[in-house]
């Protein structure tokens, strides 16, 4: 029988909905290998909230170490509650460190991450310059930091997507629910960039958690991304994004190096940046 609470724990549902961690993870793996032709063991997974990616990659390696940055205690005492204990002798290999992500964090890392668009609570300029900056100083020679964002010519209009899930479990193997999880793009002003998103969640009940995430973010584009990188001291810049598959209407699953992205619908980018 699910609790209330249980139905209602957003973090929970939140992983379930957007999350794909393996899928994620492989592809930072590919990058410091293709960089440094030998695997990377050291990872930090920045704007961590629950944790989710940080202990994955302590738990694909034995001689895997993971940091989890995050400014906000209460994601952080989540997965000290509900993600830890579970994770038995991985968990002395990962570290929740409570703190913004614009200080350089140590130990020095061969990956680090900002995924799911997080980045983009940084509305200034000087901002995001000081994350990547500090980013950069935290590598290790040869490190890279990925990070991820979206554009195109639909996802600047009102969008409202809707997508089912299946009952699942969270990673402490309490159960959750069947939801259908929205993703709501409000509005952007054109002035500055800045979008507001909200992610609700829809119980099969037909109660919901209406705005279980709010976001008030800027909507930076690719150049924009590259020439800060540039100024932060990286050495060089990738673009990757899905393929796809047009006979089958389908996301292909295997991520691309680009030189050209069409806007015309909607893409997502993974961008890493070298060290
Ligand atoms: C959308 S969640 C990211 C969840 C997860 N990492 C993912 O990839 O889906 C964004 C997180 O960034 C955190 N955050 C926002 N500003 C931050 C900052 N300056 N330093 C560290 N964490 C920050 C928030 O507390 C929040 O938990």
């Amino acid at each position: 029988m699910k609790s209330p609470d249980l139905q209602r724990d957003r973090h929970a549902l939140y992983e379930v909905a957007v999350q794909g961690v393996e899928w994620d993870l492989d592809f930072l793996a590919r990058c410091f290998r293709n960089r440094n032709g030998r695997e990377a063991r050291t990872f930090r997974e920045d704007f961590c909230s629950t944790a989710a990616l940080a202990v994955a990659w302590a738990q694909r390696h034995p001689d895997n170490l993971a940091w989890a940055v995050d400014l906000d205690p209460e994601p952080l005492a989540w997965a000290r509650r509900r993600r830890l204990p579970w994770a038995r002798d991985t968990k002395g290999r990962v570290t929740l460190v409570r703190s913004d992500v614009r200080k350089p964090q140590k130990p020095l890392v061969d990956v680090a991450c900002a995924l799911n668009f997080s980045w983009w609570v940084f509305h200034e300029r000087a901002d995001l310059l000081a994350y990547l900056k500090a980013a950069r100083a935290s590598l290790k020679p040869g490190g890279v930091l990925v990070l991820n964002m979206f554009g195109g010519i639909r996802a600047e209009k009102r969008v409202i997507e809707r997508t089912r899930k299946g009952a699942g479990n969270a990673p402490d193997g309490e159960p959750t629910p069947a939801f259908t999880y929205i993703w709501e793009h409000a509005k952007l002003n054109a002035l500055d960039r800045r979008l507001l998103a909200y992610i609700h969640f829809e119980m099969r009940d037909g109660s919901t958690m209406k705005r279980a995430f709010v976001y008030d973010w800027r909507m930076w584009t690719i150049p924009e991304l590259r020439e800060l990188v540039a100024e932060a001291g990286f050495s060089d810049f990738e673009v990757y994004s899905e393929g796809y598959d047009k006979e089958h209407r389908t996301h292909t699953g295997t991520l691309h190096k680009r030189a050209h992205l069409d806007h015309e619908d909607s893409w997502i980018a993974y961008c890493a940046a070298y060290k």
